[in-house]
């Protein structure tokens, strides 16, 4: 079978609810409310991206420049529809934001990882090694932080530093 093209470009608030569906579906992402995806999608869209195929949402990814950090890519959630994960379309959607012009100055990218999320971390670590960078993990948000006490610790997952060539 032929697939069709996927399309990367940066979000706006109309993909607010696309983004938010595709959280939910995803499976194992904490689900925000609608009304953060679409605050992403209208104030941090130059470091959002969305997925199309076929003018459905196949994946997403959030993220912001920490204040404080202007060279840093703090990914927030990435997904891709279960039907469409292991075609490179989560690394195309990290390429894409670090390709944009206006993201030429980030020099890192941090993201949280779960340890027993291997797909995620061989997303990152799949990344860094393109790059010819290590990943370096350390304490993140320790599992007692988590408010309902069923969340696993999350990792904080640093590469760079890097000027990324398109
Ligand atoms: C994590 C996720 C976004 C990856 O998206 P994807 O489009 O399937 O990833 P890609 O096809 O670009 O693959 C990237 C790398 O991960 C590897 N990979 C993908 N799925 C994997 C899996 N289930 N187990 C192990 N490795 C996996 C690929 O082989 C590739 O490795 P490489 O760089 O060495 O070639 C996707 O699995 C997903 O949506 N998971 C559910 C949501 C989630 O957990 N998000 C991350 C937490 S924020």
């Amino acid at each position: 079978m032929m697939l069709e093209e996927v399309d990367i470009r940066p979000p706006s608030e109309r993909d607010g609810g696309d983004m938010w569906r595709a959280a939910r579906d995803a499976g194992t992402l904490d689900v925000n409310t609608p009304y953060s995806y679409l605050l992403l999608g209208k104030h941090f869209g130059g470091t959002c991206a969305v997925a199309k195929r076929g003018g459905k949402t196949v994946g997403f990814v959030t993220g912001f420049r920490p204040p404080g950090k202007p060279d840093t890519w703090f990914v927030w959630q990435i997904g891709v529809d279960a039907e469409a994960r292991g075609q490179g379309i989560g690394r195309r959607l990290l390429e894409h934001v670090l390709g944009r012009s206006d993201n030429a100055d980030i020099r890192y990218l941090e993201a949280t990882v779960s340890p027993s999320n291997a797909a995620s971390r061989s997303l990152f670590f799949g990344l860094a090694r393109s790059l010819g960078l290590d990943c370096e993990i350390s304490a993140g948000f320790p599992a007692e932080l988590f408010p309902d006490g069923a969340h696993e610790k999350e990792e904080l997952y640093r590469i760079g530093p890097f000027t990324y060539q398109p």
